[in-house]
């Protein structure tokens, strides 16, 4: 039998970059992680590194576009823990063909929102039941400022230059289930608010930015821990509160 104190956090995308390092400070805090990875090899390594820093981690195979891995991982955790405390949507791409309006290939834009947005969804569906069971429950959905649909209305914001029609839109739909959901749950414990981890290296950006893996994951922990008074229908960065 599964110690019943111990919270349960299933983080997507987990086996590398900002989604890695959630789990490990999510797990460092006490609570098991399981490590989402479309790739089991990668997904058991990350796991196997957690446990041998002490962490209480293991790798569940999550794939945003396989709609069946996602039904066998809500199951599996049905099956052993009955309950998931803490959900962090963290799996996210981008696509080379993707571009600014008048270019952007429609395909690629396609696939953006199937795995980003699609993909989060039928994850989040899958698991509500099971994190309405949570006493307290956290979904965190890791967005982009490039989803700030504010931010690309500025032309002086810092990162104005950044015009990905199906990245930015598939963040800016993200956003919407985060104040879509929250407002459905408004009374339940579940809370569910967005996290901007600001430009980070990590693969994805091609480690063009100075900023670290360890300050890019810091606003989603703190969501994911938030305590019983924080926010919900947020979208929050590490220091503040992000403009829609
Ligand atoms: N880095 C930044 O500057 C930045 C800024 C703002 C927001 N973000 C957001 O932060 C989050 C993490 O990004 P990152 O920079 O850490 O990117 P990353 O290093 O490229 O990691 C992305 C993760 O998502 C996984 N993934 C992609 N498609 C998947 C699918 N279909 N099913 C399951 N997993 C899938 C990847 O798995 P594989 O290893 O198998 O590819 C990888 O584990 C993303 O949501 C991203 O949009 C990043």
């Amino acid at each position: 039998m599964q110690n019943p104190d111990i919270r349960i956090a299933l983080i997507t995308g987990a086996n590398k970059g900002i989604g890695f390092e959630i789990a490990r400070q999510i797990g460092a805090s006490g609570v098991r992680v399981l490590l989402g990875a479309r790739d089991s090899g990668l997904g058991e390594s990350a796991a196997f590194k957690l446990r041998s820093e002490g962490i209480r981690a293991e790798f569940l195979h999550v794939d945003l576009s396989k709609h069946r891995s996602i039904e066998v991982a809500a199951q599996t955790i049905s099956e052993k823990y009955g309950v998931l405390d803490i959900l962090v949507n963290n799996a996210s791409i981008t696509d080379d063909d993707d571009g600014p309006p008048s270019t952007a290939d429609r395909e690629a834009v396609r696939r953006i929102f199937d795995t980003n947005f699609l993909g989060t969804l039928d994850v989040t569906q899958a698991m509500l039941p099971l994190l309405r069971l949570s006493l307290a429950a956290r979904i965190v959905n890791v967005s982009s400022g490039l989803g700030s649909i504010s931010h690309n209305r500025n032309p002086e914001w810092d990162f104005a230059q950044v015009k990905l029609l199906g990245y930015n839109a598939s963040k800016a739909a993200l956003n919407m289930l985060t104040v879509q959901l929250a407002a459905e749950l408004k009374g339940t414990n579940v809370k569910v608010n967005s996290a901007d981890p600001g430009f980070t290296a990590t693969d994805m950006s091609g480690h063009r930015s100075h900023q670290t893996i360890l300050q890019g994951a810091a606003a989603a922990i703190r969501l994911a821990l938030l305590p019983d008074d924080g926010p919900s229908g947020g979208f929050f960065s590490a220091t503040d509160e992000e403009p829609w």
